[in-house]
């Protein structure tokens, strides 16, 4: 009778691992229930959709076509009354914005929602429960299940971002619609495009021509390590339309993801001088765009002429960017020129500041001032907590934790970007195994290891944590398949710990999993870094 029993627990264990092991699922969701059974996709499997509200309409539609690519099967999607069978999205007027119900049997799949965002969720949780033939374009006539289970899902923080820099490499739009159909299958919700750089202005200002005419072209590009000092020879550029930029933005808005622009300032703003020389501290020095990586002294002088031509600029990235925020930079402004200017010597006593520190507070707070009344907020890196902002500015914390902590305390919004959990330019293995990096350890580990909730911050303060950000800073990235090798699989440590609730995270169980999803990162053809997966 005993040995009956252990043999029964052992096969009971041996089920239940085996189960666990079939939900390959990233980022974990909230709570799932394994169920036996599979649901099997077929020619007369029908999509209802049980819901006046026009959002899932889409939601549907990109379950149909995604079939109808992968494996050549064509349903039908039909609006009425819930099913007993089949595909059913019905609207759940209960839940949160982006939460979701999943339920799938042998007979029936059931996604609730709110509306089409948090179907859009239980969407490529559904994805995850399929065979990795389900991302492919081979239209296979492979017949396709999802495995049984009861999923109850919905996000830990509203913000999970990804940043890619394209001031230091332009990306073409192909590929910066492909970072965000990636970014929308792990769940990310923002993308924070940095559109301005010392070494190149990419956004189309109408108001402003030589800003693409001159300030998106370098005449030449920094290759190798920073201390080589060698350079390529070779004429580097490249912008964004403003028609492109509204492409983007309503192909990110089909996958739920809002788009933050940044445009830098005070520094950061090499480029803009190469074009305007009028708005540095030297008006008669000849700039260039930069050729060569690290932290420029040529910084734009706050004079009105300056601010006339930020406001201006600002007026059309707001036009055009329909998301809340707008970052404006604020880090890294070498105050040696400002030091140095009569100018802004003059400007410090006038204004009664105490010093050049001061005046960039108030470089911030006139552009944070033209943001809000124009019914936006601002957003900008840490650096520009020193000096006081408006309440409804929000602070992007990269030095560390520690300007979040003090943003935060403050009642500021936060996003937690801490360079040595997030800068995804930093080497993931051993430098000798891999590609040239800018510097750095931080392999898939570490960045797993983040925890936003800070022991520094009281219950009410960390209220004020919406969300993580991972960048993709690109001086030593010029390619979309490297920028893709260094975002991959790290961008999976960020979607987890910003949807997956924090009693849940476990690195090995994380591991697993990733391991679990390969497949379907291959026939997405995701150029993941494969060091400690393989
Ligand atoms: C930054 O890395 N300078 C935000």
């Amino acid at each position: 009778m005993k040995k009956n029993i252990w043999g029964l627990f052992a096969l009971l264990l041996c089920f239940s691992l085996h189960a666990q092991e079939s939900y390959n699922l990233v980022p974990k969701p909230a709570k799932l229930t394994p169920i036996q059974g599979k649901f099997t996709f077929q020619k007369n499997t029908v999509i209802t959709i049980s819901s006046k509200d026009d959002s899932f309409q889409a939601v549907a539609n990109m379950l149909k076509e995604q079939l109808r690519v992968s494996t050549g099967l064509l349903l039908d999607v039909k609006s009425g009354a819930a099913t007993s069978k089949g595909v059913v999205f019905v609207q759940n007027a209960n839940l949160a914005d982006e939460a979701y119900h999943l339920n799938v049997s042998a007979k029936k799949i059931e996604i609730q929602a709110k509306s089409g965002k948090g179907a859009f969720y239980a969407l490529q949780t559904l994805f995850q429960l399929m065979p990795a033939q389900i991302y492919s374009q081979s239209a296979s006539n492979e017949t396709l299940t999802a495995l049984a289970c009861q999923i109850e899902d919905a996000p830990r923080y509203s913000y999970r971002g990804m940043m890619l820099d394209v001031g230091r490499y332009y990306f073409p739009v192909s590929f910066i619609k492909r970072f965000l159909d990636l970014m929308a299958v792990y769940k990310l919700n923002t993308f924070h495009w940095h559109l301005t750089e010392d070494q190149g202005w990419r956004i189309e200002i109408k108001k402003y021509p030589l800003l693409t005419s001159i300030s998106s072209v370098r005449k030449e590009t920094m290759v190798g390590h920073y201390r080589d000092q060698k350079f390529d020879n070779k004429p580097y550029g490249g912008f964004y339309t403003q028609e492109e930029i509204k492409e983007v933005i309503a192909y990110a808005a089909k996958k739920f993801i809002t788009i933050i622009p940044e445009i830098e300032m005070p520094g950061h703003s090499q480029a803009v001088l190469a074009a305007y020389p009028e708005l540095g501290c030297n008006p008669d020095k000849i700039y260039q765009v930069a050729t060569k990586w690290g932290i420029s002294e040529d910084v734009l002088c706050p004079r009105e002429e300056t601010f006339t031509f930020m406001e201006n600029v600002l007026t059309e990235v707001m036009a055009l960017f329909p998301g809340q925020y707008i970052h404006i930079g604020g880090d890294e402004c070498p105050k040696k020129q400002w030091k140095e200017s009569r100018f802004c010597q003059d400007l410090i006593k006038k204004l009664g500041l105490k010093d050049e520190h001061e005046l960039q507070s108030y470089f911030i707070r006139r552009i944070d001032k033209f943001v809000t009344s124009k019914g936006k907020k601002l957003l900008g890196w840490d650096e520009i907590l020193e000096g006081g902002l408006s309440p409804n500015a929000m602070v992007m914390s990269w030095r560390g934790t520690k300007g979040g902590i003090e943003a935060a305390k403050q009642n500021h919004d936060v996003v937690m970007s801490p360079n040595s959990y997030f800068y995804l330019d930093y080497y993931q293995a051993d430098p000798k195994t891999q590609p040239l990096a800018i510097g750095g350890n931080l392999p898939l580990s570490k960045s797993y290891s983040f925890e936003p909730d800070l022991p520094e911050l009281t219950t009410e303060e960390a209220k004020h944590i919406v969300g993580i950000q991972a960048n993709v800073w690109t001086e030593y990235i010029s390619t979309p398949a490297y920028a893709e090798y260094m975002t991959f699989p790290r961008a999976l440590a960020l979607a987890e710990i910003s949807w997956s609730p924090k009693q849940t995270k476990d690195y090995d169980d994380f591991l697993r999993r990733v391991k679990g999803i390969l497949p379907g990162m291959d026939a997405l053809k995701i150029n993941y870094c494969p060091v400690g997966l393989k």
